[in-house]
């Protein structure tokens, strides 16, 4: 954290100009209690900082020094399971360029930063919502998803029309789905540049379709990372291969190319490397181990649709792509997923896998009854590629909002000690699913689980951890699959296995989900208002 600058923001904060005087408007309310700090929010509901006129309006250091600690009814903090906060030190900063850094270097913070800083000083009077003051955030962040005119117009043409789902495989112009799932699929394969797009129910069956797509055997090995959704390793559990899981790297969260190459065995035959929270992993590196060892790419770009990498969106820089159209997804049609290749036989049997089986002839042929392979019911209905096609057009744009609610909230956090904001890499375009921080506290002084307490006291929602490391879980630590049965090589889910991922899960993870619209530049700076505020609180949380 050494290249930050805390000293110029905290000079900021000791010295608010509080009251009338300073431009922070303040005046009497109701109850004779002090109204302060009234900051207009973007859906019209001002928020209301509270001071009782008994307590002298003084920067943070003075108002709480020779005061009792805050010792809410709360167990005393440590991390789930253990004892006491481990040092938990953050790796050396990025050498990719950060969007604070360059604010830090100018010195000076930049417009659209300013209104955070006002709410944060407005902010900075009272004491921690843990500790009785005022949250710094009284209502509710506005829902996601939006369902727009455009996604209720497409639902009611479905109902109106009444072809639900036209996937009975009777031959006819309907053999490969309904309408709209055939345009869905066309509109979304040229979206990504691949001559092929399969429309699943979800991401979860696109994954298990891809492995059997990609050729995978029964008692083969597939290499995932461990901190990622379950279905990215259990779609190998699906198809009687094994999950083997490979650490992740420390910058983007995402598989490590050495921990794959260090992990591969001679049943290895695919990875499926993830774009977690919406940053492409890092795709040439790992390409290349997976050229070298004859691996087949899955991309699992359910949390990244639209992410570029070197120029080119995620989903066609491997064998394969995966999406998911899950509700709190950047793309999202309730439930749904989408698989995209330029390998005409992957597209074949993910048709084949998605409809029971039978044969996925050219229209027109007679319909056979044969089952091919063995397959599911996988099939998206109509509803959700009419919702699917609204939610394309708009995703460019969707994904530009995030950014902008990213930077502006990296800008507003930049200069805060303790947390790295997610770097910006070179040639990669981040779609925020959503917005990672790391948290060091030896910085804070205080364990994750406090920090998280007091944040989340303060009306922010904030989560710490992510998923435990899969491996972790009982399904692998007791086997309970019917692959393990028939598996033959030694492949290990013991503890320790990732330390990276073990430790981001444990120690320095924190996410917030809202970072995306309908939520304003204002809800971000209410967002680092309150982290600025426990920070300055920090001390009463020990
Ligand atoms: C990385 C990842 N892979 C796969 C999935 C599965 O998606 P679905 O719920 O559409 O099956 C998810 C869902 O959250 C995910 O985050």
């Amino acid at each position: 954290m050494g290249d930050r600058s805390p000293r110029r923001v905290r000079g900021t904060l000791r010295h608010p100009p509080h009251g009338p005087k300073g431009g922070v408007p303040h005046h009497r309310g109701r109850q004779g209690v002090l109204e302060q700090g009234i900051r207009h929010r973007g859906h019209g509901t001002p928020l209301l900082l509270r001071v009782r006129p008994s307590q002298p309006q003084q920067g943070l250091a003075g108002r709480h020094r020779g005061k009792r600690r805050c010792r809410p009814r709360v167990s005393q903090g440590g991390f789930p399971g253990r004892g006491t906060a481990p040092p938990g030190a953050l790796p050396k900063q990025p050498v990719l360029r950060r969007v604070a850094d360059v604010d830090t270097a100018r010195g000076v913070l930049p417009d659209d930063a300013r209104r955070a800083h006002e709410a944060i000083r407005a902010g900075l009077v009272s004491a921690l919502a843990l500790c009785g003051g005022p949250k710094t955030r009284r209502v509710l962040f506005p829902p996601y998803p939006v369902i727009g005119e455009a996604e209720r117009r497409a639902v009611l043409e479905v109902l109106d029309e009444g072809r639900l789902s036209t996937f009975i495989a009777s031959p006819g112009a309907q053999f490969l789905g309904g309408h709209r799932i055939r345009q869905f699929e066309q509109e979304f394969g040229e979206f990504h540049g691949a001559r092929f797009a399969v429309a699943f129910n979800s991401a979860t069956a696109a994954l298990h379709a891809a492995v059997i797509g990609c050729g995978i055997a029964p008692g083969e090995e597939v290499i995932v990372p461990p901190y990622t959704f379950t279905s990215t390793a259990t779609c190998a559990l699906m198809h009687g291969a094994i999950p083997v899981f490979a650490d992740v790297d420390e910058e983007t969260f995402c598989l490590d190319p050495k921990a794959l190459e260090a992990v591969i065995s001679p049943r290895a035959r695919a990875v499926i490397p993830v774009h977690l929270f919406g940053q492409p992993a890092l795709m040439d590196e790992l390409q290349q181990v997976a050229r070298r060892h004859r691996l087949r790419v899955i991309e699992d770009c359910a949390q990244a649709p639209a992410a570029t990498y070197k120029g080119t969106r995620v989903g066609v820089l491997g064998d394969c792509g995966v999406f998911s159209f899950q509700e709190t997804k950047n793309l999202m049609t309730g439930e749904g997923g989408m698989l995209v290749t330029n390998d005409a036989s992957i597209a074949e049997i993910a048709r084949l896998v998605r409809n029971h089986g039978e044969a996925a002839v050219s229209p027109g042929e007679a319909r056979s009854y044969k089952a091919e392979i063995l397959g599911w019911n996988y099939r998206m209905t109509e509803f959700e590629a009419a919702l699917g096609r609204c939610q394309l057009r708009q995703l460019p744009e969707q994904n530009r909002a995030r950014q902008r609610l990213a930077a502006h909230l990296t800008r507003a956090l930049g200069g805060l000690p303790g947390l790295r904001v997610p770097p910006l890499r070179e040639g990669c375009e981040h779609v925020y699913y959503v917005y990672p921080l790391l948290y060091d506290a030896s910085v804070w002084g205080i364990p994750r689980a406090r920090f998280l307490e007091a944040v989340g006291a303060e009306g922010i929602p904030i989560s710490g951890g992510y998923v435990k490391p899969l491996y972790l879980s009982p399904l692998y630590q007791e086997r309970r699959a019917w692959a393990f049965r028939a598996y033959r090589g030694d492949v290990s889910y013991a503890e320790g296995i990732c330390p990276v991922a073990e430790r981001l899960h444990r120690e320095t993870m924190l996410l917030i989900a809202v970072v995306r619209p309908p939520a304003t530049e204002d809800d971000m700076d209410d967002i680092a208002a309150a982290i600025w505020k426990v920070w300055e609180h920090r001390k009463e949380l020990t």
